[in-house]
This record gives structure tokens, sequence and C-alpha cells, in this order.
């Protein structure tokens, strides 16, 4: 039963297995505390008496196996109320008993000295994917284990900036309000907010970004027994459906966990092979539909906070940079007929090339990765980044740019890459 939450606060006791769900709409914070028992949000766990402060845009759950009452208030609600509810319906059991396969093949793991789980999610687009990871990866942490969470999903991903696919280790469980934003990520440049847009540059980063991963799970044992928790993006169909296969394939999952899909659950059973789980998993009723441009403001917004932090608590820097001091690539050429290329060349060959890009006006307020490569001889495509800058304003007579740089000058690196999204730095 919804119920209408006034300015001053309104207090929700919660029952064993009751999930409280809000909302927190344009230019409204949300301040929420927990008063009594035991609560967590999305897996991470609230400290009692301490104020969580959400801001617009957030869609937040708290689930209690234990009960507990949380206080929530809109300190600067003018007018209207807004609407909070609990649940009674959650899969949040089920989840949990995904943990605990998954906590059962860490132990076994540890015991013979093997690979801990790879366990992949998938799904349509506003399933809850995003979450059920958060909450796989804040259970595991939480039992001291440090799972490698590797997310691929280039439009909505929680790592790092859109146009990115990258990993982190999680050590400990996400904090209650900033996801895993404070976390510094391996990343890896594609450039474009769809994989659609270059699949064959997909491909190559995702076959990159598990070698890695394998890399760095034999180096630490802690790590290698923790497994892998991979994010996807929500294409399903058609080449989407491939990619899916090939991925699972690339990261040599164990687990392949489909979200409210039951055609794509019968699918992949039938076409992966057969040493690999499929399970099927309801989504929860409280996940939230975002529409064409919510998406697109919530890439917005996490470009914002990659340069300006959560609340502005982050300081970037502008500065000049002149043309001659960097050297711009972008990924991709576009794709010739095959009678066009020079013997033994293939046309897909053409999508994963560095192509040069002149200074000029249209680079105005793209992105750009600044690659960890040292030269444009080493292999730049597949070399990780250390960062990105916005392009602010070019000045073609002095032969320079002013860029949006979380650090001050100079550059760490000289080699730029140009993503195709864009970002208006204004305030
Ligand atoms: N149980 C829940 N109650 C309320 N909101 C939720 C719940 N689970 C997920 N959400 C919200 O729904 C939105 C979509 O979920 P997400 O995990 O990003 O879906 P997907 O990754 O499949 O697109 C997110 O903003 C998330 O915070
Ligand atoms: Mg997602």
């Amino acid at each position: 039963m919804a119920e209408e939450v006034t300015g001053e606060g309104t207090k929700f006791d919660l029952k064993p297995n009751d999930e409280l769900r809000f909302e927190v709409e344009t230019k409204q914070t949300v301040v929420m505390e927990m008063t009594h028992g035991k609560g967590e949000v999305f897996g991470a766990e609230l400290a009692k008496n301490k104020k969580y402060k959400f801001n617009s845009g957030a869609k937040v759950a708290v689930y209690t196996w234990h009960g507990c009452q949380i206080k929530i208030s809109f300190p600067n609600l003018v007018g209207t109320t807004e609407v909070a509810y609990i649940s009674k319906e959650t899969p949040m059991l089920m989840y949990l008993n995904t943990h605990a396969a998954l906590e059962q093949m860490r132990l076994k793991a540890d015991e013979e000295n093997m690979r801990g789980p790879r366990a992949i999610i998938v799904g349509p687009t506003d399933v809850g994917k995003s979450t059920l990871c958060r909450i796989l990866c804040n259970y595991a942490a939480r039992l001291g284990r440090a799972p490698i969470f590797a997310d691929i999903d280039v439009g909505q991903g929680q790592t790092d900036i859109p146009g990115t696919i990258g990993a982190l280790s999680v050590e400990r469980p996400s904090d209650v309000e900033e996801d895993y934003s404070q976390l510094s990520p391996l990343s890896f440049h594609f450039g474009h907010k769809t994989p659609q847009t270059n699949t064959a540059l997909y491909e190559l980063l995702i076959q990159r970004l598990a070698e890695v991963i394998n890399m760095r799970s034999e180096k630490s044992k802690r790590t290698n027994v923790s497994g892998v928790i991979i994010n996807t993006c929500g294409w399903i169909r058609g080449a989407g459906y491939e990619l899916i296969k090939n991925t699972a394939g690339a990261f040599e999952v164990d687990l392949v966990m489909v979200i409210d899909q039951e055609r794509l659950f019968n699918e992949l059973k039938r076409d992966l092979p057969h040493f690999v789980h499929v399970v099927l998993l309801p989504k929860s009723g409280g996940v939230v539909e975002r529409s064409q441009s919510s998406r697109g403001e919530a890439r917005d917004a996490k470009i914002r906070e990659y340069f300006y932090g959560i609340d502005n608590s982050l300081y970037p820097h502008n500065f000049e940079v002149k043309f001659t001091d960097v050297k711009i690539f972008k990924i991709g050429a576009p794709v010739l007929p095959e009678s066009c290329l020079p013997l033994g060349m293939k046309a897909e060959d053409n999508k994963t090339k560095q192509v040069p890009v002149m200074p000029s006006m249209s680079l105005l307020h793209h992105v750009f990765s600044v690659s960890a490569a040292n030269s444009p001889e080493d292999n730049v495509v597949e070399t990780n980044v250390l960062g990105y800058v916005v392009i602010t304003a070019i000045d073609m007579e002095k032969q320079c740019f002013t860029v949006l740089a979380p650090s001050p000058r100079p550059l760490p690196k000289n080699i730029l890459l140009m993503m195709d999204l864009q970002f208006m730095d204004i305030k």
C-alpha cells in the first residue's frame, strides 16, 4: 500500500521479508534513517541511526530479513507529497539462494585450490540485472570475499562512465548511497553507447577484459576463489543473442542467470555447453522501467559524476592543451567492401583499427579517453584507459583545445581516443 510522505518524515515498520520502495523525483532529496532492527539496500547493510541522503533519480529499496523501522523525509519538499510503499513480494529469497549456491562453489574452489564461480547476468532491459549484480557482489563482500565485478554494459554501466567496459574488485560492500563509484576500475575504451555500433570492437574488448581478469585471478587466491560476476546490457535478440553466447564463452562462465525471460532461458539452455548451468530468476516488482530520455539523463549524470562527484564533492580542472601535444584517434574506420581492401584483409579488421583524427571544431563537447598507451605503435585498442576529458573549447587560430579534466595539467599521457558521446559542461 502506497503511503504519502510529508516533508518532516514518516516512519515505516517493516516486517521480515518486507521491502520499502521509493523513488526520488527531480530536484528532490530524500533523507533516510534506520531507527530499529536490520535492513539493507541492494545487499549493503544500513547502519543504525545514520542519515543517508538520496538525490533526484535514485530508486531505492530497503529490504529486511529480520524486520526494521525506517524513517524517510523529504527536506526540501514543497507543496505536494511523495510516495513510498512497502511490498511483501520480492524475489530476494531466490536471490539469496543464488548467492548461497555461488558461496558453495567458492568453498569448494577454496578447498580444491581451483577457480571460483563465474556468473553472467542476462535479460532484457529494466529487469534488475545491474541490481542483482550489486546484491551478489555485496553479499559476497560481506562474507570477506573479493569477487571481480565485470560490467560490459556500455550504455548504463556501473563501474565507469558510459562508452567503456571494465571491471573492479569488490573488496567491501558498496556504499548505500554511492554504488561502486568510489572504487577505481580497470576500463577499456569502446566509444559508443551501444554494442551494436561496433560489435567487432566490442567482442575484441570482451576477450581482452577476460584475459586481464584471468591474469589477475591467477595472482591472488582470494580473487580467484571469489569468482566473477558479469553484468550485461539488455540486447538479447539476433546479434545480441550471439554476443551473449560469445561473452559466456570468453569469460568461461559456469553459471548464467536469466532474469524474466523464459524464451532466452530456453535458448541458452539449448545452445550453451551442458556444463554451464542456466537458471531463470524472476524480476522484482520494484524495478522501474526507464524511458529513452531517462537513460540519456542517466548517462549524462554518470559523466557529470566522474568530473564533479556526487553532490559536487569534486573540483575538476580546465586547462589548455596544444594541438601538437596530443595524438587523437578514433577506433574503427568505415567498413569498405572487401574488393577495395588490400589482399588478405577482412572488412571486419577495419572496425578495430585506430584512425587518426585531425583537430577541428567537430570535436567540441566530445568525451575522450586518455589511453594508458605510450605510443600509437603500441596496441592502443587493447590498452586500458587512465581517465577521461571533455573538449570544452577549441581555438583554431591558437591551435589549442580547452579540456575539462579530473586533475590539473598536464594530461597523464598524450593519446586521446574519441567517443561519440558528448557532455555539455553546464552547471
Ligand atoms: N526492488 C527494487 N525496488 C525499487 N527499485 C528497484 C528495485 N530493484 C531495482 N530497482 C531500480 O530499478 C532500476 C532498474 O534496475 P536495473 O538493475 O538497473 O535494471 P537493468 O540493469 O536490468 O536495466 C534501477 O534504478 C534500480 O535502482
Ligand atoms: Mg543494467
